[in-house]
């Protein structure tokens, strides 16, 4: 069932849980969400960078193959199709292209613009009945060429942006994208706390959830976290499981001609990551 994803973090944030969000880059990985959410009765977002909407042709190539996916495999718990990252003009586009929710990045932008436009998007989103985040202080990190330096979001800011309207706000606490270097310093709980503080209970969204330590996810959840972003973390596993798979020569019959059978064991590693996500995060049995 299609969504937009206000009420599903709502709940989450009053219920102290999170919903995952998942990034999504082709027919298999969009197919194994959906059938893992469903397998774990859990609420789920399906994230489209801008980059892998590309190179599945485009936004309404994904929400088309998303709608078509949820309902032939009878899927019953919520899903929201989800702009990850956009830009201004990629948000208008997924407004138009039958996304149920956008995630509007203007925290390269001077508060003054990142206000104005996101006041703007929120108010168009709204009135095609998708949810908006927005962001503050960008997460460090290189996703899809986006880099950002990992800057930890101004609680004042965080306010401001937080009143316009928007459904949640991700903001910068020291996450970022891809795989931690081995220095780093931990998710700044003091500056979530305050935040969460200012935000009037918003919920909070954290990106970069691939490699966070169990109890830091747990600890982002008490302070408001109710929805946290995987990418890196499938692709790892999807990578590592494909090669193994030819490694040992499992397709020497022939067989990894087959692409069903060459990706099927990539398809279980995104299912088993995902399975554990949604159980850590605490949404299973939540849908
Ligand atoms: P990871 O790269 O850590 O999985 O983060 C994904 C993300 O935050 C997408 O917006």
């Amino acid at each position: 069932m299609l969504v937009n994803a206000a009420n599903m973090l709502k709940k989450a944030r009053d219920g102290r849980y999170a919903v995952a969000q998942i990034n999504i880059n082709n027919l298999e990985w969009t197919k194994a969400v959906l059938q893992t959410a469903e397998e774990l009765k859990s609420p789920v977002i399906l994230g489209v960078s801008e980059g892998a909407a590309k190179y599945m042709t485009g936004f309404s190539t994904v929400a088309a193959m998303v709608r078509a996916m949820d309902a032939g495999l009878n899927i019953s718990v919520p899903v929201a199709l989800h702009l990850d990252h956009g830009s201004y003009e990629a948000s208008k586009a997924c407004i138009d292209a039958g996304f149920t929710s956008i995630m509007f990045d203007g925290s390269h932008f001077s508060i003054e613009e990142n206000t104005e436009k996101t006041r703007e998007l929120a108010e168009a989103a709204h009135a095609k009945d998708l949810s908006i985040e927005a962001e503050v202080g960008s997460i460090g990190g290189e996703e899809d060429g986006v880099i950002g330096a990992g800057e930890i979001a101004d609680p004042g800011q965080c306010s401001l942006i937080a009143s316009l309207g928007i459904d949640f706000l991700a903001a910068g606490i020291g996450n970022i994208h891809g795989v931690y270097p081995s220095n780093w310093q931990g998710l700044d709980f003091d500056a979530l706390e305050k935040i969460n503080g200012a935000t009037n209970q918003i919920p909070l969204v954290l990106h970069g959830g691939t490699g966070i330590p169990e109890e830091m996810i747990k600890k982002a959840i008490s302070l408001g976290v109710a929805k946290i972003n995987v990418n890196t973390e499938c692709q790892l596993t999807f990578a590592a499981a494909t090669r193994k798979y030819i490694e040992d020569g499992k397709d020497k019959e022939g067989k990894g001609f087959d692409p069903r059978k060459l990706l099927a064991p990539g398809v279980e590693a995104i299912k088993q990551t995902v399975r554990e996500k949604i159980i850590l995060f605490g949404s299973d049995n939540k849908a």
